[in-house]
C-alpha cells in the first residue's frame, strides 16, 4: 500500500510517500525554525498561517521526489491530534480536499503513535512485539507498552515538562537560540558531566513516572546563585546527565516489569547523543535489541504518519470526510 502522508500538528510543514508503512520514497520537511526564533518559541498563529503558505507544494514536492500522482497512491494520512489547533487544521483540511478531489480513502492519524512507528522506516531490523517505547519531544515524554499495532499503553509520563521542554527552557537560560536541544547538547560537548549534582526525580518503586522542572529550576539557581568560576559547558553536560539519567532509569524500570523483545527510542529529543549512547547501553544491559530511528525520522515528519496509519489497520479503517483536528487527541 501507498500512502501519502501529510504531518503539521506543530511548526514543522511535512509530507511524505511511504510504502508498506517501510519503505520511504519521499519525506519532505520545511522547517520554520526561523520565522519563531525572534520569539523564543512557537508562535501558534505564525505556524499555522505557514503551513497554509506552504503546504500545497509540499504535498507537490513529495509526489514528484516519489515520481507519482495523487492517482496513484491508495491513500492519504494526516495527523489529526494532538497538537495546536491552528497547525493540525491546516493538514486535516488540505487532506480531506485532497481526498474528496482523488476519491482517496482518509486515515487520521495520532501524531504520538507516528513516532513510534518511525522505528519500521528504512529500517535494518525492525522491532518484534512487544516492544517498549520512550517517546521523548518538545511536547512529550512517555514510555509506552506496545503489545501491537493496535494495542499500546502509556505506562510512564512525566507530570510536568515534557524532557525537549526542559532542554527548550534550560538553554534559554544559558543565552541559547531555540530551539534549545541541539544547542544545548553542542555546548554540552565540551563540558564535564559530573560537574554539579542536579536532582534527579525519584519516582515511588513500581512507578514510571518523570519530571523535569526540577532539574531545570536547579540549573536555574546553580546559575543564579552558585556558579562561580564553573564553565557554562559544565553546567549544561551535567543538565543534560540529569535528564539522561532520570529517562534511562525510567527505561530500566519498565524492562524489569515485562519481557519487552525490543526498546525503542523516539521524538526529536532522541536525536540527543548521550541519550542514545545511554539507551543502548540499556539495551546491552538487559539482552534487549535498542532501536532508534534514523535522526529525520525522530523528529517530526510525515513518513511516521503514514508508517501508523499503515501499520494499524489502514486500508479496512478509513475515516470520514467530515474528520476534524483534535489538539487533545487522547493516545
Ligand atoms: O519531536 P519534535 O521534533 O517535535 C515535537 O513534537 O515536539 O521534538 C522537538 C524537541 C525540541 O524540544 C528540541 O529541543 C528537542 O526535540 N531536541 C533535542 C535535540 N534535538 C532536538 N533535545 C536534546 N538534544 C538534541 N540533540
Ligand atoms: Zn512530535
Amino acid at each position: 500500500m501507498l500512502l501519502l502522508g501529510i504531518e503539521t500538528s506543530c511548526d514543522d510543514t511535512a509530507t511524505a510517500v511511504v510504502r508498506d508503512g517501510r519503505t520511504v520514497l519521499a519525506n519532505v520537511s520545511t522547517n520554520q525554525d526561523a520565522f519563531h526564533a525572534k520569539y523564543g518559541g512557537i508562535v501558534p498563529e505564525i505556524a499555522s498561517r505557514r503551513h497554509v503558505a506552504l503546504l500545497s507544494a509540499a504535498v507537490d514536492d513529495a509526489l514528484g521526489r516519489a515520481e507519482l500522482n495523487l492517482a496513484d497512491v491508495d491513500g492519504i494520512a494526516v495527523t489529526a491530534g494532538p497538537g495546536l489547533i491552528g497547525s493540525l487544521v491546516v493538514g486535516v483540511a488540505a487532506a480531506k480536499a485532497l481526498a474528496f478531489a482523488a476519491g482517496k480513502p482518509l486515515y487520521a492519524v495520532n501524531h504520538l503513535h507516528g513516532h513510534i512507528f518511525a522505528a519500521f522506516l528504512d529500517a535494518d531490523g525492525e522491532p518484534e512485539y512487544p516492544f517498549l517505547a520512550l517517546l521523548v519531544s518538545g511536547g512529550h515524554s512517555q514510555l509506552v507498552d506496545v503489545g501491537s499495532p493496535t494495542d499500546m499503553r502509556v505506562i510512564g509520563k512525566t507530570r510536568d515538562d515534557a524532557a525537549g521542554e526542559a532542554f527548550d527552557k534550560t538553554a534559554r537560560l544559558f543565552g541559547l537560540p531555540f530551539p534549545g536541544g541541539p544547542a544545548l547538547e553542542r555546548l554540552a560537548a565540551a563540558g564535564d558531566p559530573r560537574a554539579v549534582k542536579f536532582p534527579r526525580y525519584r519516582a515511588d518503586p513500581g512507578m514510571l513516572d518523570m519530571s523535569f522542572s526540577g532539574i531545570k529550576t536547579s540549573v536555574r539557581h546553580f546559575l543564579e546563585h552558585d556558579r562561580g568560576a564553573t564553565p557554562l559547558a559544565d553546567v549544561a553536560a551535567s543538565f543534560q546527565a540529569a535528564v539522561v539519567d532520570v529517562l534511562i532509569d525510567r527505561v530500566e524500570r519498565a524492562l524489569g516489569m515485562r519481557r519487552y523483545r525490543a526498546i525503542v527510542l523516539s521524538g526529536g529529543v532522541a536525536a540527543n547523543g548521550p541519550l542514545q549512547a545511554a539507551f543502548r547501553a540499556a539495551g546491552a544491559k538487559h539482552a534487549t535489541p535498542a532501536l532508534i530511528p534514523h535522526r529525520r525520522y525522530c523528529t517530526d515528519n510525515a513518513a511516521m504518519i503514514a508508517a501508523a496509519a499503515d501499520r494499524r489497520g489502514a486500508p479496512a479503517r478509513a475515516d470520514a470526510l467530515t474528520l476534524g483536528a483534535d489538539p487533545n487527541l487522547p493516545f
